[in-house]
């Protein structure tokens, strides 16, 4: 986790910094740090808390002048989240500084030995004993920066993004990667570094991402340099040119991101299957899948790995593979999977699901299972994301960039990326009928319009929030295509809210959760026309007599719950299957409404970042 941010050349560094570091605060947000170099001096300023906090020390303490700058926004590791602990870090003279994204796991033992050769250090952090060691590394090899870094990245073990500079080479920073990610942008004479594009997108459209084990000096002036932490080979720069814009990544007139993105599913959903799903020639056409075809049809099996939300979502397509596809599926956490030395055959298939592409666990998963020979492939959001670049091959979601740390719109783009592979494998299979596979691409291509109509609810949703905002738990169930629906409406309602909340699938209840129910307990029901109606609608008795409050998300036009139920959530009628793209919506503007009503901070919820780089 963690955000850096690096500026180099013409311009005031101060406030690229800032502004970077603002746009990467859903990596973290628990303190924050900026270093200002004017040629002479350098001015420091950390602080615990926001970036907003760090402005406002930075404006009273320090000098903002300097055209060589780093910062760095933090999700705390090793040490608390306070000032001292924040980065950048100095060496012990105060001639190098580092801001790190990462966690360098041999630190203590590295530690250890610089105390005993007379080093001190200030904080807890991982990050100012990799400083001291390169700064040691550089006295007694009498070696220039690079060559020092490359040294030292060689003896510790761990994940890095770094940024490092020499005060007496004032036009120069170090950049280096393994794990975690790291962008250099080139403009005019002038070089920025972030682990994302998000902080110079105003500036360049050109950009550098750097490979694993990669290192590069940036210097004015000069094109840039990479070389091989390894080996020192040298790399060639692959210079992209980048397709995000900045009104992607602003507000755009909502209070909260997560609002956005909410409201961006329609369009998202749209331009994830836009290109790919051909109704009216009854063709899906990706790619990734059209040059692998084989691979997935002569699978044993589909092995999806994923962590949070986008696990979620791997529940859903596994019964939309099963269900349609007729291809064994299981679901993983990577977490789980990378460490339990499962079994992986040649002919089995991964699929990885990332949102960010950079989850540590589903990086680490995925490198497992090629090593063990299996072909993987990525559905990511994030273009060029380490994942998208370590899978076999691939299909992006095209939901754009996702800020709030509560996932909305990757949820639904990477359900509907699922979707397709998944009929484009039964159509493949020779599963269903024609006039079946063009049934459900017609419904497919009508989602968008009924996720539209599904938002109009948010003043009725917003109204039962206020009612259950006091809440202290909150159960949610759904059956089938639902059941992952209900565990996606509970982990977006603790996440923002802090309340606490249980998915189960329905039948379950009456395995342990029923006893937790009495009139103080609201139970959100998924309760669609299609698949065990029935079924839920007896749950939903049953918690009805014991005076649970049942609000639920049922199909326009139902008799039988809107009955029973407290409060009711209609979203238009579509398949089973695709019933989950709308299903969801009314949870996450319940979610929410309830986080906003609470106080709580709806896009930077505590303890959380957007994306998990560490194990
Ligand atoms: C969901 O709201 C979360 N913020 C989280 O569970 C997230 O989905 C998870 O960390 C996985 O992230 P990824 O999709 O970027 O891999």
């Amino acid at each position: 986790m963690c955000g850096i941010v690096g500026y180099i050349g013409h311009r005031d560094a101060y406030p690229i910094i800032i502004k970077g570091l603002q746009r990467l605060e859903y990596r973290g947000y628990d303190s924050a740090g900026i270093v200002l170099f004017d040629g002479e001096d350098t001015q420091l300023s950390k602080t615990k808390g926001k970036v907003e906090d760090l402005k406002d020390k930075s404006k009273a303490t320090i000098s903002t002048k300097g055209k060589l700058g780093l910062g760095h926004t933090r999700w705390a590791t090793h040490g608390v989240p306070n000032g001292v602990n924040s980065h950048p870090h100095y060496s012990n003279s105060g001639n190098l500084v580092i801001i790190h994204n990462g966690i360098i796991e041999n630190y203590e033992s590295i530690k250890k030995a610089l105390v005993e050769r007379g080093y001190t250090f200030e904080s807890d952090t991982d990050t100012e004993v990799l400083i001291n060691l390169i700064e040691e590394v550089k006295e007694k090899e009498g070696v220039k920066l690079g060559k020092a870094v490359q040294i030292a990245l060689n003896q510790v073990i761990g994940a890095y993004a770094i940024a490092v500079f020499d005060k007496s080479k004032p036009d120069e920073i170090v950049v280096a990667k393994l794990g975690s990610p790291l962008a250099i942008g080139i403009g005019e004479n002038e070089y920025f570094i972030a682990s994302d594009a998000s902080p110079f997108i105003e500036f360049t459209n050109n950009a550098v991402y750097l490979e694993d084990e990669e290192m590069a000096i940036v210097r004015l002036g000069k094109e840039i340099k990479l070389r091989k932490i390894k080996d020192d080979a040298i790399a060639y720069p692959n210079i992209q040119e980048l397709q995000l814009n900045i009104e992607e990544i602003e507000k755009g007139g909502y209070d909260h991101f997560m609002l956005k993105e909410i409201y961006e599913q329609p369009r998202a959903i749209l331009d994830t299957y836009r290109g790919r799903l051909l109704a009216n020639q009854g063709i899906i056409r990706m790619a990734g899948i059209d040059q692998n075809l084989e691979k997935f049809l002569n699978a044993n099996r589909i092995i999806i790995v994923a962590c949070g939300t986008s696990w979620h979502a791997g529940l859903v397509a596994e019964y939309i593979f099963e269900d349609l596809a007729r291809i064994p599926v299981e679901v993983e956490y990577a977490s789980e999977f990378r460490y339990r030395n499962p079994v992986i055959t040649e002919n089995d298939v991964l699929i990885a699901i990332s949102q960010s592409g950079e989850t540590a666990d589903t990086l680490a998963a995925i490198k497992m299972a090629k090593e063990r020979g299996a072909f993987v492939f990525g559905v990511c959001n994030v273009v060029g994301s380490s994942i998208a670049r370590e899978t076999h091959a691939g299909a992006y979601t095209h939901a754009g960039p996702e800020i709030g740390v509560a996932s909305t719109k990757a949820f639904t783009t990477q359900i509907t990326v699922l979707t397709l592979i998944a009929l484009k494998l039964a159509k493949e299979k020779g599963e269903f009928t024609d006039s079946k596979f063009h049934e459900l691409l017609t419904q497919l291509e009508g989602i968008p319009a009924k996720v539209e109509k599904t938002l109009q609810s948010n003043v009725l949703i917003e109204q039962i929030a206020d009612v259950y905002k006091d809440s202290t738990n909150c159960l949610y169930l759904g059956r089938g295509y639902n059941f992952p629906v209900a565990l996606e409406g509970a982990l977006k309602l603790k996440e923002i809210s802090y309340i606490h909340a249980e998915g189960y699938p329905a039948a379950e209840m009456k395995h342990g959760p029923i006893a937790l129910i009495d009139d103080q307990m609201p139970v959100i029901v998924i309760a669609t026309r299609k698949g065990h109606y029935e079924k839920v609608v007896s749950n939903i008795q049953e918690i009805k007599s014991r005076h649970g409050k049942i609000i639920a998300v049922v199909f326009e036009g139902d008799e039988t719950v809107t009955q029973l139920a407290d409060h009711i959530i209609e979203v238009p009628e579509t398949s089973e299957t695709l019933s989950p793209l709308l299903t969801t919506i009314p949870l996450q503007l319940l979610s929410y409404h309830i986080a906003l009503m609470r106080g709580c901070n709806v896009d930077q919820p505590r303890n959380l970042a957007k994306s998990v780089t560490v194990e």
